[in-house]
Parts: C-alpha cells; structure tokens; sequence
C-alpha cells in the first residue's frame, strides 16, 4: 500500500515535470514559434546568443555537480534509527574559500564575454553601410531610406549581407523595436535618437514585434524584415522609387479632381488596373472618404507628418494592420470596413465604408506594389 502511494506521488510530481519538458523542447521550433531569439540570424544576435549560450553552459556544469553532490550526499549519508550522533563542526575556512573562489572565477569567465560583447552591440559600425530611420507610432512602425529617399510601413525591406545602421525614434510614447533574429531590443523615445544595426545573413521573411507595453495595441505592434539578396533589395528600391509624386503630364487628372490629387493618378500603377473599374471607383473613394488625409501613396517624397502608415507598395506586403493580418483581398476589405473591430483603438476611424465600397478601395489598393 505505502509503496503503490509512492509511486502514484512520483508519477504525479513527474508528468507535469515531463510536460514542461516536451513545451521546452517544442518552443525551440523555429516553423512553429518564428520569433526565437535562440536561432541568430545576423552578427549582432549572434553576439548576444554566444553570451546567453556560455551563461547556459556554466549554469549546467554547476547545477549538474551541486546537485549531484547534494543526491549524493542524502542517499550515502542517510540517517538510520540506530546511528550515533554525527561529529558537530563549526565552519570549515579551506571549504569557504573554495567555495567562493570558483563562483568568483565562473562569474569572472561570464563577465569577459559579456562585457566583450556590451562593447561590440553599442560600437558603431563602420563600411557600405544602409541607413534606415525607425519611426515608431501608435502602433505601427515606419521605415525611412534617406539614401534612396522612399519610406514604407510595417514591412522593412533590406540586402543580407550589408550592415543595416538603424537610427530609431518614436512620435508619440516609448516604444521597443525588437526583430529577434536579427538583433535585440531597443527602445524607441519621442526625441531622443537611439541606434542599432546588424548584417542580416539569410534571406526570408522574419517577424518582429514592439517590446514596451505602448497602449492597448502594444501586441499587435508588430512588422516584418524580408531580407533579400543586395540585387533584389536594389531593385526593390529602385522600384520603390518609382512609386512617387505623379509626373505633371503622366496622366489627364480624373473626372472631379481638384487640388486633393493621390499620388498614385499618375504612372504609379500597371495600366491594366487603372483600366478596372473597380480602381476608378476606389481611387474617387480614397479621395472622398478621407483615407489620402492619413495615408499617402507615394515613396519617395512622401509627406512625413502623416498619421497613417504609408500605403505605397500595401498591394504587394505579406500583412497589413502592422503584422497583424495576413494580406488577403477578404482580409483588407473587413480592415477597411471596420477597423475597430479588428483593432480596438487604432487611430484609423471605421468611416462607413460599405461592402461594395470596401471591394473598390481595395482594389486600388491592392494595385499599389
Ligand atoms: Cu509599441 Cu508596444
């Protein structure tokens, strides 16, 4: 009966040790849990997780002999009914010195790296390097190239293989820009500059994430890196480019344009969708519904006071709603309708936008890449 206790208590005390084990395990997954910081992608995450790695393995070593030595100790030196009373001693100072002189040396063997480590993320890097501007909003994040003159939103595009000089800072509250594997978190203030950079060495698209409770939508505060190869992110940019102020003589303005023009009634869009109807009816619908007062259309040139994220190239990004969303025509139209719905607080108004509405506005938008 004592023995049949025991082992029920045993196996009580050990399925849920067993079952955070497999949750441990299943959390190293990068296809099911993208956003770990434990498989670096760049030089700079890879001097934080070589620091976290060797604190890991120090921190096993010890645990593995003082533990052993403790399970040692309580099954050979079990007290019996009939043993006498153990020697009492008092202080040992050979013992005391060892055992603070190994913690002082482990600690000292930490600290080099880490230190080491502290320096090189807070150096400033120095080659051909991209200058990106993070700007972060309530809640989402915009990226300005200044040395191609374009900005987008939410998603930031740049070439593996080139150091990316990252110069952040925030328009309204703090908060924390953090694209794990790429680089560790780095919080963004309104007025004051902050700096981070890494060299991406994959391509693919990465999932990052605001990392400083910044509101109600602090979750869903979140954007993409697609990294890409330097000729695809040259010609990105050079596309991008393009996306800009229509040209004066591009295009004979629309039926009813006054001085509020979008910018993309010029040579912004493949002809053949400027030829839908469905665009026409969007673009009066952009304009009319005051969509063009938050967001711009444009690039390169774009107006920077804007509230909204820049929609230039939104037919062609992987999320809308700052990584919140997956975008799909059914998705965009129900963002348009009803943002508060999806986002509860997000500046963007619900604007009484109806069903049919909705599916011109996006295609407009969707024509915009
Ligand atoms: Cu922005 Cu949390």
């Amino acid at each position: 009966m004592h023995s049949r206790n025991a082992a029920a208590r045993l196996r009580a005390e050990l399925v849920p040790c067993l079952c955070l084990l497999v949750l441990a395990v299943a959390g190293c997954s990068p296809e099911r849990y993208p956003q770990t910081a434990l498989l670096p992608l760049s030089d700079f995450a890879r001097i934080g997780d070589h620091v976290q790695d060797q604190t890991f393995y120090w921190a096993l070593g010890v645990f593995v002999l003082v533990e052993g030595a403790l399970l040692y100790a309580i099954f050979r030196f079990r007290g019996r009914p009939d043993d006498p009373e153990p020697r009492q001693i008092h202080g040992n100072t050979l013992v005391e010195i060892i055992w603070t002189v190994i913690p002082a040396l482990i600690l000292a063997a930490i600290a080099v790296p880490t230190v080491k480590g502290i320096f090189q993320v807070n150096g400033t890097p120095e080659g051909n390097l991209l200058e990106v501007e993070v700007v972060g909003h309530q809640w989402w994040w915009e990226f300005r190239y200044p040395q191609y003159g374009i900005v987008t939103a939410n998603e930031l595009v740049i070439p593996a293989g080139r150091t990316v000089h990252f110069k952040e800072n925030s328009v309204d509250v703090i908060h924390s820009w953090w694209p794990p594997r790429f680089a560790g978190k780095r919080d963004v203030f309104p007025g004051r500059e902050t700096r981070i950079w890494f060299k991406a060495d994959s391509t693919g698209l990465y999932p990052g994430q605001c990392a400083e409770f910044c509101g109600i939508q602090h979750a869903r505060m979140a954007f993409h890196v697609r990294s890409e190869t330097p000729e695809a992110f040259e010609a990105w940019a050079a596309h991008m480019q393009t996306l800009g102020a229509p040209k004066p003589a591009a295009a004979p303005a629309p039926a009813g344009t006054d001085s509020l023009r979008t910018a993309s009634s010029g040579a912004n869009v493949q002809q053949e969708s400027q030829a839908d109807p469905l665009f026409a009816q969007g673009e009066t619908l952009f304009r009319n519904k005051g969509c063009i007062g938050c967001h711009s259309l444009q690039a390169k040139g774009a107006p920077t006071a804007l509230i909204g994220p820049n929609l230039a190239n939104v037919g062609a990004r992987s999320y809308i709603a700052a990584g919140w969303l997956k975008n799909t025509d059914e998705n965009l139209e129900a963002w348009i309708q009803n943002p508060q719905a999806l986002k509860k607080g997000v500046l963007m108004p619900n604007l009484g936008v109806k069903p049919d509405e909705a599916k011109a506005l996006r295609a407009y938008l969707r024509a915009h890449k």
